[in-house]
Protein backbone atom coordinates (compact mmCIF):
# COMPACT_ATOMS: atom_id res chain seq x y z
CA UNK A 1 0.00 0.00 0.00
CA UNK A 2 1.30 3.43 -0.98
CA UNK A 3 2.19 5.73 1.89
CA UNK A 4 -0.40 8.07 2.60
CA UNK A 5 0.65 11.96 3.05
CA UNK A 6 -2.07 13.74 4.55
CA UNK A 7 -5.48 13.23 5.22
CA UNK A 8 -7.72 16.31 5.05
CA UNK A 9 -12.10 15.72 6.00
CA UNK A 10 -12.94 14.29 2.65
CA UNK A 11 -9.64 13.40 1.33
CA UNK A 12 -6.83 11.56 1.18
CA UNK A 13 -3.48 12.41 -0.17
CA UNK A 14 -0.98 9.98 -1.04
CA UNK A 15 2.17 9.09 -2.43
CA UNK A 16 2.06 7.06 -6.37
CA UNK A 17 2.05 3.16 -6.31
CA UNK A 18 1.86 -0.04 -8.45
CA UNK A 19 -1.42 0.39 -10.89
CA UNK A 20 -1.82 3.96 -10.31
CA UNK A 21 -0.40 4.98 -13.31
CA UNK A 22 -2.56 3.02 -16.00
CA UNK A 23 -6.04 3.84 -13.60
CA UNK A 24 -4.38 7.42 -13.80
CA UNK A 25 -3.89 7.83 -17.29
CA UNK A 26 -7.62 5.51 -18.07
CA UNK A 27 -9.55 8.22 -16.10
CA UNK A 28 -7.87 11.63 -16.36
CA UNK A 29 -6.75 11.88 -19.80
CA UNK A 30 -9.61 13.56 -21.39
CA UNK A 31 -10.23 16.66 -23.74
CA UNK A 32 -11.84 18.48 -20.79
CA UNK A 33 -9.22 17.44 -18.25
CA UNK A 34 -6.51 18.23 -20.53
CA UNK A 35 -7.76 21.35 -22.61
CA UNK A 36 -5.13 23.87 -21.39
CA UNK A 37 -2.21 21.51 -20.61
CA UNK A 38 -1.86 20.40 -24.37
CA UNK A 39 -4.39 18.08 -24.94
CA UNK A 40 -4.82 14.47 -24.74
CA UNK A 41 -1.39 12.89 -24.38
CA UNK A 42 0.23 9.53 -25.68
CA UNK A 43 0.99 6.85 -23.73
CA UNK A 44 4.42 8.37 -24.17
CA UNK A 45 4.04 11.41 -23.19
CA UNK A 46 2.11 10.40 -20.10
CA UNK A 47 4.94 7.69 -18.88
CA UNK A 48 7.65 11.05 -19.29
CA UNK A 49 5.41 13.29 -17.10
CA UNK A 50 4.88 10.43 -15.09
CA UNK A 51 8.97 9.87 -14.81
CA UNK A 52 9.21 13.26 -13.57
CA UNK A 53 6.25 12.83 -11.03
CA UNK A 54 7.92 10.05 -9.49
CA UNK A 55 11.52 11.99 -9.35
CA UNK A 56 10.25 15.15 -7.86
CA UNK A 57 8.86 12.36 -5.07
CA UNK A 58 12.46 11.03 -4.84
CA UNK A 59 14.64 13.62 -5.35
CA UNK A 60 12.93 16.33 -2.47
CA UNK A 61 10.13 14.19 -0.93
CA UNK A 62 6.74 15.61 -2.54
CA UNK A 63 5.08 15.55 -5.73
CA UNK A 64 1.64 15.87 -7.21
CA UNK A 65 0.21 13.25 -5.38
CA UNK A 66 -2.79 11.03 -5.96
CA UNK A 67 -5.98 12.40 -3.96
CA UNK A 68 -8.86 9.96 -3.15
CA UNK A 69 -12.09 10.27 -1.79
CA UNK A 70 -11.84 8.82 1.71
CA UNK A 71 -15.52 7.31 2.10
CA UNK A 72 -15.49 5.32 -1.23
CA UNK A 73 -11.43 5.69 -2.44
CA UNK A 74 -12.26 6.82 -5.36
CA UNK A 75 -9.44 8.47 -7.34
CA UNK A 76 -10.62 11.97 -7.83
CA UNK A 77 -6.74 13.28 -9.15
CA UNK A 78 -3.48 14.66 -8.11
CA UNK A 79 -2.58 17.67 -6.30
CA UNK A 80 0.62 18.54 -4.69
CA UNK A 81 4.01 20.15 -4.68
CA UNK A 82 6.60 19.88 -7.28
CA UNK A 83 9.99 22.16 -8.29
CA UNK A 84 9.73 24.82 -11.10
CA UNK A 85 11.20 22.86 -14.48
CA UNK A 86 9.62 25.03 -17.16
CA UNK A 87 11.73 26.25 -19.78
CA UNK A 88 11.67 29.82 -20.69
CA UNK A 89 12.00 30.87 -16.71
CA UNK A 90 14.62 31.40 -14.22
CA UNK A 91 12.15 30.54 -11.49
CA UNK A 92 13.67 26.92 -11.91
CA UNK A 93 13.84 24.86 -8.67
CA UNK A 94 11.31 27.03 -6.48
CA UNK A 95 8.36 25.37 -5.17
CA UNK A 96 5.06 25.04 -7.39
CA UNK A 97 1.60 24.06 -5.93
CA UNK A 98 -0.59 22.17 -8.85
CA UNK A 99 -3.66 20.25 -9.62
CA UNK A 100 -5.77 18.33 -11.63
CA UNK A 101 -9.07 16.49 -10.84
CA UNK A 102 -11.39 14.50 -13.11
CA UNK A 103 -14.30 16.29 -14.66
CA UNK A 104 -17.02 14.56 -12.61
CA UNK A 105 -15.64 16.17 -9.40
CA UNK A 106 -15.02 19.36 -10.31
CA UNK A 107 -16.95 22.20 -8.60
CA UNK A 108 -17.52 19.80 -5.41
CA UNK A 109 -14.45 21.96 -3.61
CA UNK A 110 -12.16 19.03 -3.76
CA UNK A 111 -9.82 20.66 -5.43
CA UNK A 112 -9.33 23.88 -3.00
CA UNK A 113 -9.65 21.05 -0.17
CA UNK A 114 -6.92 19.54 -1.46
CA UNK A 115 -4.85 22.82 -2.21
CA UNK A 116 -4.91 23.92 1.21
CA UNK A 117 -3.75 20.69 2.77
CA UNK A 118 -0.78 21.17 -0.05
CA UNK A 119 0.02 24.74 0.81
CA UNK A 120 0.22 23.62 4.78
CA UNK A 121 2.64 20.80 4.18
CA UNK A 122 4.83 23.17 1.94
CA UNK A 123 4.75 25.91 4.24
CA UNK A 124 4.53 23.47 7.78
CA UNK A 125 7.25 20.05 6.96
CA UNK A 126 9.00 21.24 3.70
CA UNK A 127 9.77 25.10 4.75
CA UNK A 128 9.05 26.74 1.91
CA UNK A 129 10.20 30.48 1.74
CA UNK A 130 7.20 30.82 -0.77
CA UNK A 131 4.97 28.76 -3.33
CA UNK A 132 4.58 29.86 -6.99
CA UNK A 133 1.63 28.55 -9.13
CA UNK A 134 1.12 28.31 -13.30
CA UNK A 135 -1.66 28.38 -15.44
CA UNK A 136 -3.15 30.09 -18.86
CA UNK A 137 -5.54 33.16 -18.86
CA UNK A 138 -8.17 30.83 -20.58
CA UNK A 139 -8.04 28.53 -17.32
CA UNK A 140 -10.01 30.49 -15.38
CA UNK A 141 -11.02 27.51 -13.26
CA UNK A 142 -7.00 27.28 -12.32
CA UNK A 143 -6.65 30.75 -11.77
CA UNK A 144 -9.72 31.27 -9.88
CA UNK A 145 -9.02 29.07 -7.43
CA UNK A 146 -5.30 30.46 -7.27
CA UNK A 147 -6.86 33.56 -6.12
CA UNK A 148 -9.16 31.91 -4.00
CA UNK A 149 -6.47 30.63 -2.15
CA UNK A 150 -4.43 34.23 -1.49
CA UNK A 151 -2.40 33.50 -4.04
CA UNK A 152 -1.08 37.20 -5.88
CA UNK A 153 -0.85 37.74 -9.25
CA UNK A 154 2.93 38.72 -10.15
CA UNK A 155 2.66 39.97 -14.18
CA UNK A 156 6.31 40.61 -13.61
CA UNK A 157 7.33 36.91 -13.64
CA UNK A 158 5.23 35.51 -16.48
CA UNK A 159 7.09 33.48 -19.05
CA UNK A 160 6.70 32.23 -22.60
CA UNK A 161 6.86 28.19 -22.13
CA UNK A 162 8.38 27.45 -25.84
CA UNK A 163 7.14 23.70 -24.95
CA UNK A 164 3.48 25.19 -26.08
CA UNK A 165 2.23 27.17 -29.01
CA UNK A 166 0.51 30.83 -28.53
CA UNK A 167 -3.02 29.52 -27.64
CA UNK A 168 -1.09 28.24 -24.53
CA UNK A 169 1.50 31.33 -23.58
CA UNK A 170 2.35 33.55 -22.14
CA UNK A 171 2.29 31.26 -18.39
CA UNK A 172 0.80 33.12 -15.71
CA UNK A 173 2.55 33.24 -12.41
CA UNK A 174 0.82 33.56 -8.85
CA UNK A 175 2.84 33.75 -5.76
CA UNK A 176 2.01 33.39 -2.06
CA UNK A 177 4.67 33.78 0.64
CA UNK A 178 5.07 31.67 3.71
CA UNK A 179 3.87 34.70 5.98
CA UNK A 180 1.17 35.30 4.10
CA UNK A 181 -0.46 31.92 4.57
CA UNK A 182 -2.11 31.54 8.05
CA UNK A 183 -4.23 34.99 7.36
CA UNK A 184 -5.17 33.93 3.36
CA UNK A 185 -5.70 30.05 4.62
CA UNK A 186 -8.93 31.73 6.73
CA UNK A 187 -9.73 33.92 4.13
CA UNK A 188 -10.26 30.33 1.74
CA UNK A 189 -11.94 28.30 4.44
CA UNK A 190 -14.72 31.28 4.32
CA UNK A 191 -18.01 29.19 2.86
CA UNK A 192 -18.93 31.95 -0.15
C1 LIG B 1 -8.61 23.65 -12.03
C2 LIG B 1 -9.47 22.63 -11.31
C3 LIG B 1 -8.61 21.75 -10.41
C4 LIG B 1 -10.51 23.38 -10.46
O1 LIG B 1 -11.35 22.43 -9.89
P1 LIG B 1 -12.74 22.81 -9.21
O2 LIG B 1 -13.43 21.51 -8.93
O3 LIG B 1 -13.45 23.84 -9.99
O4 LIG B 1 -12.26 23.45 -7.85
P2 LIG B 1 -13.07 23.67 -6.52
O5 LIG B 1 -14.49 23.16 -6.63
O6 LIG B 1 -12.25 23.17 -5.39
O7 LIG B 1 -13.13 25.25 -6.47
C5 LIG B 1 -12.12 25.98 -5.86
C6 LIG B 1 -12.27 27.49 -6.07
O8 LIG B 1 -11.84 27.82 -7.37
C7 LIG B 1 -12.58 28.95 -7.83
N1 LIG B 1 -13.09 28.62 -9.17
C8 LIG B 1 -13.42 27.40 -9.64
N2 LIG B 1 -13.82 27.50 -10.92
C9 LIG B 1 -13.75 28.82 -11.24
C10 LIG B 1 -14.01 29.58 -12.42
N3 LIG B 1 -14.46 29.00 -13.53
N4 LIG B 1 -13.79 30.91 -12.38
C11 LIG B 1 -13.34 31.51 -11.27
N5 LIG B 1 -13.07 30.83 -10.13
C12 LIG B 1 -13.28 29.52 -10.12
C13 LIG B 1 -13.69 29.20 -6.86
O9 LIG B 1 -13.38 30.37 -6.15
C14 LIG B 1 -13.67 28.01 -5.94
O10 LIG B 1 -13.78 28.33 -4.60
P3 LIG B 1 -15.23 28.53 -3.87
O11 LIG B 1 -16.14 27.49 -4.42
O12 LIG B 1 -14.94 28.36 -2.41
O13 LIG B 1 -15.61 29.91 -4.22
C15 LIG B 1 -10.22 21.72 -12.32
O14 LIG B 1 -10.98 22.53 -13.17
C16 LIG B 1 -9.32 20.84 -13.16
O15 LIG B 1 -8.86 19.80 -12.72
N6 LIG B 1 -9.07 21.24 -14.42
C17 LIG B 1 -8.33 20.43 -15.37
C18 LIG B 1 -6.86 20.34 -15.08
C19 LIG B 1 -6.19 21.69 -15.05
O16 LIG B 1 -6.42 22.52 -15.90
N7 LIG B 1 -5.36 21.87 -14.03
C20 LIG B 1 -4.68 23.10 -13.80
C21 LIG B 1 -3.53 23.28 -14.68
S1 LIG B 1 -2.79 24.86 -14.46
Amino acid sequence: MADIVAETERLRLREWGEGDADRFYAIMNRASVMRWLGGVQTPEQWDAALQRILGFQRDHGHTFWLVERKKDGELLGFCGLKRVNSPGTDLTGQFEVGWRFREEAWGEGYAKEAAIQALDLAFGRFEAPHVLAFTVTGNEGSWGLMERLGMRRRQDLDFTDSRFGPDLNPTIVYRIDASEWPWARQQALRPR
